[in-house]
């Protein structure tokens, strides 16, 4: 597959307003975040909204994410309590997303909600996102822009590998500096519940809200997909907590433990995260069967990135 397939729009004013019009055509660009791409479509769209699930190749069971300029148009969809307004104003922009109760007559598709009365909202933060998003004049269903139960893509040449051929387009906006997708946080209720670790950290969440924060069980009913256990699956097979390479295996370092690559030689969080999918694509890429991947710390965002390493390790 090469660039020919798939348009590469850049990110000066007339390839942003450019993407913004195929988004008012219905048609599908890929869109750079600060966690991942988005496959971002007119949210209030259904054909465009089929298309998603469609170049995804994806169940069309799963809601998706609903990207919003801003407070006004999340609250235009969603009613927004307390605690959806103090997580808005300490996380927003950025790599939170929140499932908050559908507003009546919000003329969102029903296929962004999958027919429920949730939706999921998220304000980005990267720059490029917010400019498409202010040329297209509307809201964006986005979920990661990759082939369903792919590794998602952090940078645009990773789109490319993955969908080109499939989509229109994607805005080439450089490598995504927080590397896993937005932390989904439940808050219909006074008692949130992560759904999905991610960028934020629950910590980070409670100490904003002031109320403990739980976080879903696993082994119970899927309500994300990011929670579908063999998702973000290289090629290869994954053994976790490795310190060593055995013969034939791929060894991902991190910090002491030197890998043929590694997610960060300084033993960095925000930097492994940032690197995750590159790696995966990179080891992808080398033709790696079998792959071990270092131990990583499961605390901050060494808690996503080993919750993404465990769905990559699943038996498929
Ligand atoms: O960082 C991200 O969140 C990226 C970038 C592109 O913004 N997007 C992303 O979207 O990861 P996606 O579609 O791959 O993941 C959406 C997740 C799914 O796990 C879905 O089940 C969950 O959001 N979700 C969407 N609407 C929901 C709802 N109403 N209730 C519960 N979960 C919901
Ligand atoms: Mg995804």
């Amino acid at each position: 597959m090469d660039e020919s397939d798939l348009k590469v729009l850049s990110a000066q004013a007339d390839d942003v307003h450019d993407a913004g019009a195929i988004l008012r055509d219905g048609g599908l660009v890929a869109i750079p975040t600060e966690t991942v791409y988005g496959l971002a479509g007119d949210a209030r769209n259904d054909r465009a909204v089929a298309q998603i699930f469609a170049a995804k190749g994806r169940p069309s069971f799963n809601p998706l994410i609903v990207h919003v300029p801003d407070l006004a148009a999340a609250e235009a969809f969603a009613h927004l309590y307390d605690l959806a307004r103090a997580a808005a104003q300490a996380f927003w922009p950025g790599p939170l997303t929140m499932v908050v109760p559908l507003r009546d007559g919000s003329g969102l598709s029903k296929l962004v909600t999958a027919g429920g009365d949730s939706v999921a909202l998220r304000i980005p933060a990267h720059p490029v996102a917010r400019a498409v998003l202010a040329a297209f004049g509307g809201a964006v269903a986005a979920p990661s822009a990759n082939p369903s139960g792919r590794i998602s893509p952090t940078t645009a040449r990773h789109v490319i590998d993955g969908l080109g051929g499939v989509i229109e387009a994607v805005v080439d906006g450089g490598p995504c500096n927080v590397g896993v997708e937005s932390t989904i946080v439940d808050l219909r209720t006074d008692t949130p519940v992560v759904l999905r670790a991610g960028g934020v950290t629950a910590d980070a969440l409670q100490d904003v809200l002031g109320v403990e924060v739980g976080a879903a069980k696993s082994g119970g009913p899927i309500v994300a997909p990011g929670q579908l256990s063999s998702h973000y699956a290289p090629n290869g097979t994954v053994r976790l907590n490795a310190s060593v390479a055995e013969p034939g295996e791929t060894l991902l370092g991190f910090g002491d433990v030197v890998g043929d690559l590694t997610l960060s030689a300084t033993g960095d969080l925000a930097e492994a995260a940032a690197n995750l999918f590159d790696c995966l694509h990179q080891l992808d890429a080398m033709g790696a069967t079998r792959i071990a991947v270092a131990p990583i710390p499961d605390h901050g965002l060494g808690i996503a990135i080993n919750d993404r390493l465990r769905r990559a390790a699943a038996p498929r």
